[in-house]
């Protein structure tokens, strides 16, 4: 069963085709670049180039896979969380193709997609539940007890900065640009992660929430005993002994992430021993040091972690979204009531 997905929940113009959930016939993303030079997503911006850039990503996905839209049985679509005026743009396009060829259109929440990230170019029988699943990007940082492939529950999340926003913030007060996750993982390898005692928050033994906001106020204060100048935006004074500065601060964070999430980790796999395996998710799960945190603290518990099998699934695209239509057909008991009345109108019986 051939799938086209939109996912266009923030800046990246994304369509992909999959077949059967896991199968990627073609994967194409445009990235809005336009929105650099304002230091965030302007939303007006972000809906302009998404109506501009969905056709020719449309007809790339379609060509690279070397399939018509007559080959297409379903149209899936990110209906959110994310940014309105960026949604409307992918909901927008998704059910005008719909409408026009008449195919059935499968709206699929974004957050569910992640977790669905890790079935992508996998067989489907080594992927087991019920599974911990971290998601972990710019805008969320959740932690879901994932019992089968369609039926998940939120344990706890981030009660304010997602942790990839922590390092996109992070990166900013060190002027190492944005998104800041991968220049400070870079960093942080030439740095020492015990030169600064950064705090990690007690938010009591039985919550399951993570806080990010204390790290960074910690680093905020560091940086502004030392590099004041650099919180206005003015990087021109930097030497050896402040490179070094930075490379220990990137070390110093990481390494405070990972024992945030791993007090975490400790409490759910004392609640929940029945756990079978912890899927790490979202753009920071392309980070090598937080995976070989998790790799390290999950061999007590004999299962394996697994990452989303390219960076490319990692990070916001549109695969994940035709993976996780096809779990909401073949689990159709558990889909939400608006797929089920689309599913039952559709032209497949199932
Ligand atoms: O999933 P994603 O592409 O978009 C959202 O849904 O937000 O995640 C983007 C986030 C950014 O905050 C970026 O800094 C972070 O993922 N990220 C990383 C790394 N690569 C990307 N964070 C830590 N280490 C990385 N290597
Ligand atoms: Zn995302």
């Amino acid at each position: 069963m051939k799938i086209l997905a939109f996912e266009t929940s923030c800046d990246d113009t994304a369509v992909a085709i999959v077949e059967n959930g896991t199968r990627v016939l073609s994967s194409v993303q445009v990235s809005q670049l336009e929105h650099n030079q304002w230091g965030g997503v302007v939303p007006e911006i972000a809906a302009r180039l998404h109506a501009e850039a969905w056709r020719p990503v449309l007809e790339q996905a379609l060509a690279e896979a070397k399939l018509e839209m007559s080959d297409i049985y379903y149209i899936a679509v990110t209906y959110g969380p994310g940014l309105q005026t960026s949604l409307l743009s992918g909901t927008t396009a998704a059910s005008f193709l719909s409408l026009l060829y008449n195919i059935p259109l499968l709206p699929v929440h974004h957050v569910y997609g992640h977790l669905c990230s890790v079935f992508l170019e996998r067989e489907i029988k080594t992927i087991h539940f019920p599974a911990l699943v971290l998601t972990a990007s710019g805008g969320h940082t959740e932690f879901y007890l994932w019992n089968d492939a369609a039926t998940w529950q939120k344990l706890g999340g981030s009660i304010d900065d997602a942790v990839g926003e922590a390092f996109d913030k992070l990166s900013k007060m060190l002027g190492l640009g944005y998104p800041g996750g991968p220049e400070v993982s870079a960093r942080a390898l030439q740095g020492n992660r015990k030169a600064f005692n950064l705090p990690v928050p007690n938010l009591g033994k039985e919550s399951l929430d993570l806080s990010f906001s204390g790290v960074k106020s910690a680093v905020r204060r560091l940086v502004l005993a030392r590099y004041p100048a650099w919180l206005e935006g003015d990087f021109s004074k930097r030497d050896e002994e402040s490179e070094a500065f930075i490379n220990d601060l990137c070390a110093s964070f990481e390494e405070t992430c990972g024992r945030i999430f791993k007090k975490k980790l400790t409490r759910i796999f004392e609640l929940h021993p029945e756990i079978k395996a912890l899927y790490f998710v979202g753009g920071v799960s392309a980070n090598t040091y937080l995976k070989s945190i998790f790799e390290d603290f999950v061999q007590g518990y004999g299962i394996k972690v697994l990452t989303p099998e390219k960076i490319a699934y990692s990070t916001d695209n549109a695969a994940m979204i035709g993976s996780a239509a096809y779990f909401q057909i073949q689990n159709k008991n558990a889909l939400q009531p608006m797929v089920q009345h689309v599913i039952s109108k559709s032209r497949l019986s199932l």
